[in-house]
């Protein structure tokens, strides 16, 4: 099996051995946390290893609660219970139904993976009850719980004041920790950031960064040692500086370089492999480039070949890239950014999604 997965293998997992201490404390501490970093840098992977070493220990139980694909309360009621009954009434369903979801009328039936899947209805007056009654089930279990919501962005777009009711369900419980989790966007930070919101200050935060550069460093190459496989340091440093270190981007051309490694790697032979890898993608991101408007496209290429932007609406920015106006970046930035293909940081815009980047700087290259 290849080493570099892009699945949470908890064999193979690259340091962040200071955030796995602060969420341990914290956890140990009856501490919720938020953690929130951009998108594909190991938020999940971090909780996977986080509970794997919970469960070791075999102080906690947890529960991972993904509510990507939830739009409403009635989802995230759903989502939770199929959890806490895959998790403690595996052997059977009904019985645990019957345990945790008493007086509400469901339907169940169970994928092909063998887990459950519910359908519930819920009335309005309802809602608030059963999911006080989840918790509570949580609430009364011996070990200590740790529930994670991962995407908790998404309760911003519920249509009932999901933060609201969450928070007050959440605020009496002590055998409970809560993680929450989420890419660093408008609507995450907001709900924790504004002093008028319900979540406002309820929680520690951890913001989380890249991988250091050296532990990926020794991460790669003792990995490809372990394996009686061997890659030219030069090799390593080529991948890490493609990849700016940025996790998934690093696990995918890593993947791509060891299984492809016989027993030795050269470092041109890494560059040979990375340059096949962006060739591959080429047609998918000419679609989305393609799918932009005129103004946008230019934008995105221009940023891509700037790496990073502080002010795009320059005079300067503006001639050099020859952009049209001031109005029509300004509106540029705006699309771009809603759509996740520009990311805003500190520093200023970049392309989010660096293999598109990539593309951008080779195919369109300014130089
Ligand atoms: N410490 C690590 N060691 C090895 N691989 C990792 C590590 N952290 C994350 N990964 C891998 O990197 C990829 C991105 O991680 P993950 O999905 O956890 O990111 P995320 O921040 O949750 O992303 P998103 O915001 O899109 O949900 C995954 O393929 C994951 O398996
Ligand atoms: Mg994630």
């Amino acid at each position: 099996m290849n080493p570099f997965t892009v699945r949470y293998d908890s064999a193979h997992f690259c340091d962040r051995k200071k955030e796995l201490g602060k969420l341990r404390a914290n956890t140990s501490n009856g501490l919720n946390t938020l953690i929130h970093s951009p998108r594909r840098l190991g938020k999940t992977a971090l909780i996977y290893h986080l509970f794997h070493n919970l469960e070791r220990s075999g102080k906690y139980e947890t529960l991972f609660v993904d509510l990507f694909a939830t739009t409403k309360m009635e989802d995230l009621i759903k989502v939770l219970s199929e959890k806490i009954l895959e998790k403690y009434h595996k052997k059977n369903f009904f019985e645990g139904i019957t345990n945790i979801l008493k007086g509400i009328t469901t339907t169940l039936s169970i994928s092909q993976d063998g887990t459950p899947e519910l359908g519930i209805r819920l009335t309005e007056s309802n809602k608030v009850k059963t999911l006080n009654q989840l918790l509570n089930y949580l609430e009364n279990r011996k070990k200590k719980v740790v529930v994670a919501f991962d995407e908790f962005q998404e309760v911003v777009k519920y249509p009932e004041k999901a933060e609201a009711v969450l928070r007050t369900a959440i605020q009496p419980l002590s055998n409970i920790i809560f993680l929450f989790s989420g890419s660093t966007n408008h609507l995450l930070q907001e709900m924790f950031l504004s002093p008028k919101r319900p979540f406002y200050q309820s929680t520690e935060v951890l913001v989380l960064g890249k991988i250091d550069r050296k532990m990926y460093f020794n991460f790669i190459k003792t990995t490809f040692e372990k394996n009686s496989k061997y890659i030219e340091k030069e090799g390593v440093d080529y991948i890490l500086d493609f990849t700016e270190c940025y996790t998934y981007y690093t696990q995918v051309i890593a993947n791509q370089v060891y299984y492809q490694t016989e027993e030795k790697m050269t470092e041109k032979d890494v560059r040979m492999i990375v340059s096949e890898y962006l060739e591959s993608k080429k047609t998918d991101y000419q679609n989305l480039l393609n799918l932009l408007p005129e103004n946008q496209k230019k934008l995105a290429i221009s940023v891509a070949n700037e790496e990073v932007v502080g002010k795009p609406t320059s005079m300067e920015f503006i001639m050099k890239h020859k952009l049209p106006s001031i109005s029509s970046v300004a509106q540029a930035i705006k699309a771009l950014t809603e759509k996740e293909i520009l990311y805003k940081d500190t520093e200023g815009y970049s392309v989010y999604d660096l293999f598109f980047k990539r593309f951008l700087q080779r195919y369109y290259s300014h130089k």
